[in-house]
């Protein structure tokens, strides 16, 4: 169930698994493209099982088929999806007329409209809302929850918020710093609980995976104990979807390497409604939040370039420019310090729909946290030891997200590669798989080495013994 299904990503995203499951085909000036899910790990990215041998990611172990998702939603406009994909034009003409059957009859749910937290500019297309209190509103999305589910027969139901970014809740003692506190405080319908963390507390009451796509602190202590203490999963912050994804590996190779990053200046526009929400001040600066602190596991994993504390200057700038739509631009420019004081500066141009990003992650996300909620770990010979699940803080999907959120006193990953082979190998634990270690002894050492690889080395053949051992 996505909140904001009526959004570009929500309507790109539903647009996505019907045209994947249905094997859509449509003309391009280019040629006829087919349905595809490019930038899904899940869908798209293949595993090394070693000696050459790749498979692709999904089937390392049973996961759902992206066919068998069943989409629902909440918005706060109520156009219905035909015209919302419309609307956020993002996919080609000739493939939104042949889904446009299937999608015009879907409506999103009316939803919670709170002024105080998305951009004044969004008041015009609110015309689908939940009346009530904080309180009643809550109950509305619990029986949301209730009703899809039972009406589709689903297996589970996962809440991923895909709507506007909010501007960030005080964080208020009393208020929503227990889960006992923040439940009172949606009863008092107390001014500071957003829309998002509604949904939240909706979703966890009702056991339901909560993700968290946009940048916002919908995660407040309230809302983390509650999650805690009812052992439900919540992920987030803010998809990793483009500039900030390039960023977590060209630092990460940097810093590797032994070049000393000093500036990074990080320039965006977009013309799409999310850009038109974070033109407002309150808005921007969450997603400012979110995007800064990227780089601050590679900085501090290198005390030979950077003293302890030592901060690189890192700026983010977002413009909105309608006439570029969905189609975002992102204008990077790395400054590094090289060898004998000189300096190496990386300049980084990235345009593309910022939807056909967010979208597959949308899916990975799901997918992943639907898998991890299938997964329980004991430690080897622990004869006396349960099984137990992940932490209900799952930062194990951190690899798609800008700020991941992580349990307290954990540190945070937000280098790419630690983070996908983090997924990588804990999948592959579970079917007894060591973890990918990349030495490839197997191709270095000749005792280890196929008898072709030595064949051409009479030094190598001399080691031989004539019982065939090296
Ligand atoms: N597209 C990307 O690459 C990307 C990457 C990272 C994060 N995000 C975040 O994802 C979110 C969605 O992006 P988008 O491009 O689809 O934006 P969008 O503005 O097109 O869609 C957001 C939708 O949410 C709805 N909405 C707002 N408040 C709501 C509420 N309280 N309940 C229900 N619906 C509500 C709006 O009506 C709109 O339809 C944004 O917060 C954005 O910052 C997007």
């Amino acid at each position: 169930m996505l909140v904001g299904w009526g959004g570009n990503n929500g309507s790109t995203f539903t647009a996505a698994i019907l045209a994947n499951k249905l094997h859509l085909s449509w003309p391009t000036k280019k040629g006829t493209q087919k349905a595809n899910w490019y930038g899904s790990l899940t869908q798209a990215a293949t595993v090394s099982l070693g000696s050459g041998v790749y498979i692709p990611f999904s089937n390392l172990l049973p996961m759902v088929n992206p066919d068998d998702i069943v989409i629902d939603g909440w918005d706060i406009s109520s156009m219905n999806l035909a015209d919302a994909m419309k609307r956020a034009q993002v996919l080609d003409v000739s493939l939104q007329q042949q889904l446009k059957p299937h999608m015009q009859n879907m409506k999103p749910r009316p939803s919670i409209y709170c002024s105080d937290f998305i951009a004044a500019n969004q008041k015009n297309r609110v015309d689908n809302l939940i009346s009530g209190k904080k309180q009643d509103q809550l109950e509305k999305i619990k029986s949301d929850i209730a009703d899809f589910k039972k009406s589709h027969n689903l297996d589970q139901v996962i809440v991923l918020w895909t709507a506007n970014t909010e501007c960030f809740s005080a964080v208020i003692e009393g208020v929503n710093d227990t889960a006992e506190n923040i439940k009172k405080a949606i009863f008092a319908n107390h001014s500071e609980i957003s829309p998002s963390s509604i949904f939240a507390y909706a979703s966890i009451s009702m056991g339901c995976t909560f993700i968290n796509g946009s940048p916002q602190n919908t995660f407040v202590p309230g809302i983390v104990d509650f999650a805690e203490k009812e052992g439900v999963f919540i992920t987030g912050d803010d998809f990793k979807s483009g500039q900030t994804k390039v960023k977590s590996v060209l630092v990460d190779f940097l810093v590797g390497a032994g070049i000393k990053p000093v500036s990074i200046v990080s320039y965006n526009h977009l013309g799409n409604n999310d850009g038109k929400n974070l033109s407002a001040h309150e808005q921007f600066r969450s997603k400012e939040i979110s995007k800064s602190n990227v780089v601050d596991d590679m900085i501090n994993s290198n005390n030979v370039l950077y003293t302890p504390g030592e901060k690189l200057d890192h700026v983010v700038v977002i413009k909105y420019v309608p006439y570029v739509g969905d189609s975002k631009r992102a204008m990077d420019e790395y400054t590094s310090e090289i060898l004998m004081g000189g300096l190496n500066t990386i300049v980084m141009h990235n345009m593309c729909e910022d939807s056909l990003l967010a979208t597959p992650l949308i899916l990975d996300l799901v997918l992943l946290a639907e898998l991890f909620s299938r997964v329980e770990i004991k430690r080897e010979g622990a004869s006396d030891e349960k099984y137990t699940r992940l932490h209900p803080v799952l930062s194990i999907l951190s690899y798609l997200c800008k700020a991941p959120l992580v349990p307290k006193g954990t540190p945070v990953i937000n280098a790419l590669s630690k983070q996908r082979a983090c997924i990588e190998n804990v999948m592959k634990a579970c079917i007894g798989l060591p973890p990918e270690n990349n030495m490839t002894l197997e191709h270095k050492v000749p005792c280890l080495m196929t008898d072709d690889a030595v064949h051409d080395s009479p030094k190598l053949k001399k080691c031989k013994m004539e019982n065939g051992e090296y």
